[in-house]
């Protein structure tokens, strides 16, 4: 039997939460407390430049303060710590965010480190990555208020959308980097999943996709998980950006294939990629009740 799968729509689930953080900036301002997230942009990448951008509109319409630092694209390591540390210290920053890639020559490794865990609104920090880690269940990485990387806390929420739990269900995650494949993974397993990491060395991939339940594709490649690779009404969830040369957006997934079999999915765009900047809000605003 097959019947097209429902759309989880990521644009309708980001406005929802962003409407909630909305209310409870209100509140904290009421009660004399802005949240304040910072950026620190180093090079003239225009990408970048965009993804720096949208999170200050983002900020803006949550009536967050934001603030934005540039560093010229030949600053040094030490120049590139110096300005974290200020931002560190800064009592109007409760959350504070490295655009990445930073430049060849900043050893991106000590930047990150040098971010207060307190002020991790990425949840990069080797500190809250530990933590996450090392939590046994999401009650209890939300009980510790630890910062969540956006991108993978965005698949959660999703998931949680269609409306499927994921204990006991068989979830595969591929892709393992660690801004992405890993903490999906690990807040699967925390949902208590039962979690297989796949990546480009996993040996017949299409078999390990159809034992999934949960399936999220974070690989960068367009359309190379099949449709006949997911199971009948699985939760489809396709991180993957893919731009052809016209200019088109794909995700990891072959969408139109993969509807005909799966139980709900995500489209690219539209899915994950608008979460993304729902959660570094909820991040935010979360470090600045805590402080
Ligand atoms: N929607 C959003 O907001 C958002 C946020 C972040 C990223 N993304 C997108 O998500 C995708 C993944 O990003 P990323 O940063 O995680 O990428 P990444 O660091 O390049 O990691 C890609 C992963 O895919 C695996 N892989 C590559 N080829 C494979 C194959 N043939 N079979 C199975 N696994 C394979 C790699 O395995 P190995 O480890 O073995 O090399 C690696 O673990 C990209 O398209 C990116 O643009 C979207």
């Amino acid at each position: 039997m097959t019947t097209s799968a429902q759309i989880i729509d990521g644009k309708l689930a980001a406005a929802e939460v962003r409407a909630g953080i909305k209310a409870e900036v209100e509140k904290l301002k009421a009660a004399g407390v802005t949240p304040g997230l910072a950026t620190l942009l180093v090079g003239e990448d225009p990408a970048s430049k965009i993804y720096v951008a949208s999170k200050h509109k983002a900020c803006q319409e949550a009536g967050m303060a934001s603030f934005n630092h540039t560093l010229p694209k030949d600053a040094s390591t030490e120049t590139v710590l110096k300005k974290v540390h200020e931002l560190n210290a800064d009592p109007k920053v409760h959350g504070m965010l490295i655009q990445l890639p930073l430049p060849p020559q900043v050893d991106s490794e000590k930047v990150l480190e040098a971010v207060s865990p307190g002020k991790d609104a990425d949840g990069f920090h080797p500190t809250n990555l530990g933590r996450l880690f090392s939590c046994k269940d999401m009650k209890e990485i939300y009980a510790r208020n630890i910062p969540i990387p956006c991108t993978p806390l965005g698949c959660l929420v999703l998931i949680e959308k269609s409306g499927i739990r994921p204990a006991g269900k068989t979830a595969v995650v591929v892709g393992r980097s660690l801004i992405v494949g890993k903490p999906v993974a690990a807040l699967l397993l925390a949902s208590h999943a039962t979690v297989t990491l796949a990546h480009s060395r996993t040996e017949d991939l299409a078999s390990v996709c159809r034992t999934a339940d949960i399936l999220v594709a974070a690989v960068g490649k367009a359309k190379m998980i099949e449709g006949s690779w997911i199971k009948e009404g699985a939760v489809v969830i396709d991180v993957g950006i893919n731009r052809s040369p016209e200019g088109k957006l794909f995700g990891d997934v072959d969408f139109e294939a993969a509807k005909e079999r799966a139980g709900w999915i995500t489209p690219v765009p539209g899915g994950v990629g608008p979460m993304t900047i729902a959660m570094l809000l909820k991040n935010t605003l979360a470090l600045s009740k805590k402080r």
